[in-house]
């Protein structure tokens, strides 16, 4: 049984310099998720760390960090039926190259390390708890009932 459930997206400087926010709110807005929280900032050098710590011994770590320090994102949270599957398949491949036309990654970025989207993996357990709690106040977050409901699900 599918399961309604919450899970951390955020877009990440190259997109907003490149004004697509609201491109990728209006694609996760369309396909029926409910936004629940959303802020701008700019990451300092320990949230970044945090963020990406699974990467920490990698290569693209330092330029990674860089990278996602260097300007404005907007960490958002969004709530629906298997909302983080949901949503990696929308974004798409991690390398633009691979990743499908219609996806947010196959259709606005080119590069592996200017991917437009960052959002949790569905394949690390607790990865939405984790960074939902690295970026948002549980007060932040709001709870209601999408007045369009009884026509997204069964
Ligand atoms: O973002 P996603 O979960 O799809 O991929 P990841 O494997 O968790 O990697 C995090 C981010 O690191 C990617 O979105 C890329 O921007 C960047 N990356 C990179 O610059 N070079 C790599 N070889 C792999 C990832
Ligand atoms: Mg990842």
């Amino acid at each position: 049984m599918s399961e309604r459930e919450r899970t951390f997206v955020m877009i990440k400087p190259d997109a907003f310099a490149r004004g697509l926010v609201g491109t990728v709110v209006s694609r996760l807005e369309d396909r029926g998720l409910n936004l629940v929280g959303m802020k701008v900032e700019i990451l300092d050098e320990e949230t970044a760390h945090e963020h990406y710590a699974e990467h920490e011994d990698k290569p693209f770590f330092d330029d990674l960090v860089d990278f996602i320090t260097s300007g404005p994102v907007v960490p958002m949270v969004w709530e629906g039926e298997d909302a983080t599957r949901q949503v990696r398949q929308m974004i798409g491949a991690t390398d633009p190259l691979e990743a499908d036309a219609g996806t947010i990654r196959g259709d606005y970025a080119l590069d592996l390390g200017r991917n437009v989207v960052h959002a949790a993996d569905h394949e690390d357990e607790g990865a939405n708890e984790r960074e939902i709690a690295i970026h948002f106040d549980e007060d932040e977050l709001v709870s209601y009932e999408g007045h369009d409901e009884t026509w997204l699900y069964e």
